[in-house]
């Protein structure tokens, strides 16, 4: 988001949880507003696929979440796993509860640069959450890219992030594989590494983008094979988390090499976190 000259960025907005829903076990989906409606109105259009926020929760800190849902949608909410102190917090809230949040901030993924390529999506386990708003823009503007493909590995059949997503991706144009690490009585689909699903599916290559989001393990098995099936690594795009403090470029916290996640980045491509010495 770009302030306004007179507009304090490390000044939290009031937002205010509308609902919540279940993904998967530990995952939780917080749909919320900001109290201001002028606000939630610049909030939305300042949204990119890619950008991130920092939440802040009373009496016990600030943090950062991706941001998943896609500008196209219109709507605000945060998918998160509970893992730390103010995650644990967070997924406590109930509709109604109020918190701050600051953002949208990064540079998001460029989609409009992507035009007229191939979209190929790899994402294993909550790795989907970043790359939701990918799918969710490209389905959108369907005529603006040529194929859409998603490949996603989960932990069994019954652990799918944005299960109700899935479906309705499937039938609005995009080719959705999915490979489980350990099937449950009647799944009948793929096993194993999403990797493994390249060689079957057969990714595009040319004219392609891939973006991979998933377990640092899993990152690292995919650029391997993604590479070996003709990818090059500038077409490799990625997007960093990191500790996050002011969140704009500012306390030097996030760095990685000569560069701030929250600033150059999260997005990266391959390219570029070789560069920077990146080892996930
Ligand atoms: S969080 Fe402060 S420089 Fe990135």
């Amino acid at each position: 988001m770009n302030p306004s000259p007179a507009e304090n960025i490390y000044l939290p907005k009031l937002a205010v949880v509308d609902g919540l829903n279940d993904e998967i076990p530990d995952v939780r989906t917080i749909h919320w507003h900001l109290e201001n409606p002028e606000d939630q109105k610049a909030f939305i259009s300042a949204i990119k696929p890619g950008t991130f926020c920092l939440l802040s929760l009373p009496g016990k800190g600030e943090f950062t979440l991706s941001m998943p849902p896609s500008p196209t949608e219109g709507k605000t909410f945060f998918t998160m796993r509970r893992c730390g102190v103010c995650s644990r917090a967070f997924y406590d809230y109930k509709p109604g509860d109020k918190f701050g949040v600051r953002g949208p901030f990064g540079n998001g993924f460029p989609m409009e640069s992507y035009y007229g390529k191939n979209l190929v999506v790899v994402a294993g386990g909550i790795g989907l959450i970043p790359l939701r708003s990918i799918v969710v823009y490209a389905l959108a503007n369907r005529d603006k890219f040529k194929g859409l493909q998603i490949f996603y590995g989960a932990k069994n059949p019954e652990t799918l992030m944005y299960a109700d997503d899935l479906k309705k991706w499937e039938k609005g144009g995009a080719e959705f594989h999915l490979t489980v690490d350990s099937a449950s009585p009647g799944y009948t689909g793929d096993i194993g590494v999403v990797g493994t699903l390249f060689k079957k599916y057969k990714p595009n290559v040319e004219n392609t983008v891939a973006f991979v989001c998933g377990p640092p393990i899993m990152f690292r098995f995919v650029i391997k094979d993604l590479l070996e099936i003709g990818f090059k690594e500038s077409a490799i795009v990625s997007t960093l988390e990191r500790y996050m403090k002011c969140g704009v470029g500012k306390c030097g916290h996030c760095c990685v090499g000569v560069a701030y996640v929250c600033a150059d980045g999260p997005v990266f491509t391959y390219e570029q976190l070789k560069r920077l010495g990146e080892v996930i």
